[in-house]
């Protein structure tokens, strides 16, 4: 825990912060209420009542993303087949010794995180999980080939801070194991992020603000492969991009982050991506910024 900082968050619940990174692990607005605004709300989990579902929880943390999840599906009979890809056990075990996180759950999610804690599996009637510890840009390549994913949750910290996992090598690699009607689901409203899910050929919708406020205009981004227009124009969450946003990825903020050998260090991929940057004919983000009244606060991750 010597590189992880305790913090309690605004609505009671504990998170982590990195020294490492320099970034916490959830908004402190609350840990538990962005996972269910950013990640829960938008997966729509009615859909999978009485059936199966197949999910990828990339950074996994200390697990409140799935822990969430599974609490939801535990009480309408969905069966589910999971991966989740984490390079440190540290964050999961501080959750389990933890009594206020352990509070949150059903009994059943913290029977599934202790036997991934020490097996890394859980299996039984309804789930079938599995933690793959390590560098997430090289343990994707051990999920079967033919598994395709409803939902792939990508909860890094920051581009900026962790550009490895936000690459458009990595985030290509994460997109073919997407299932065509598959939800690809991320706190990010990054230009940057969006560009690439868009250059991957995905539609990308915005997950909706809590509160009607220029300050606070994103809680994400979803990207799908193939659109169930029924289904997408039901979901309260999620909306097509504003002008505005559209209008941000013809910035240089949306040139994306690259990492074509899936093993370059973070600052060599922010100095390559900067190069490019400074070569583009894109225009700044700062006229961007000035015509929408933005200020850099305002744009989060
Ligand atoms: C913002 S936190 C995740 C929060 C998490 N979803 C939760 O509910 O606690 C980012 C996580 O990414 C992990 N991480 C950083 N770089 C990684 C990499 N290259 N591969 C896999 N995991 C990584 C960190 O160890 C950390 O647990």
């Amino acid at each position: 825990m010597s590189q992880l900082k305790e913090i309690l968050t605004k609505d009671g619940t504990i998170s982590l912060r990195s020294l490492i990174f320099q970034e916490n692990f959830h908004s402190l607005e609350g840990a538990k209420k962005e996972t269910d605004l950013k990640f829960i709300n938008p997966s729509d989990l009615k859909r999978f009542k009485n059936k199966s579902l197949n999910v990828l929880d990339i950074c996994f943390g200390l697990g409140y993303n799935s822990a969430s999840l599974f609490n939801k599906i535990i009480r309408q009979n969905t069966s589910i087949n999971w991966y989740a890809l984490e390079i440190d056990n540290k964050p999961l075990g501080y959750a389990l010794r933890n009594k206020s996180f352990q509070k949150l759950w059903h009994p059943k999610v913290l029977k599934i995180f202790k036997s991934l804690y020490q097996n890394s599996k859980y299996k039984d009637q309804f789930f079938e999980c599995e933690i793959l510890w390590g560098d997430a840009r090289r343990k994707i390549n051990n999920i079967p080939e033919n598994i395709k994913f409803d939902l792939v949750y990508l909860d890094g910290f920051s581009p900026q801070k962790c550009p490895q996992i936000w690459s458009e090598d990595f985030i290509a690699k994460v997109i073919h194991t997407l299932n065509h009607k598959g939800y690809f689901i991320t706190y990010s409203s990054s230009a940057a992020i969006r560009k690439t899910l868009r250059n991957l050929g995905l539609n990308i919708f915005n997950i909706k603000p809590n509160l009607i406020s220029k300050k606070l205009w994103s809680n994400g981004t979803i990207a799908i492969k193939s659109i169930d227009s029924i289904i997408v124009e039901n979901n309260l969450s999620f909306e097509k991009l504003s002008p505005m946003e559209e209008d941000h990825l013809l910035t240089r903020a949306s040139v994306p982050y690259r990492d074509p050998t899936l093993n370059s260090k973070a600052k060599d991929i922010i100095q390559k991506r900067v190069q490019e940057q400074l070569k583009s004919n894109l225009k700044t983000s700062k006229k961007w910024r000035d015509k929408w009244g933005m200020t850099k606060q305002t744009l989060g991750s």
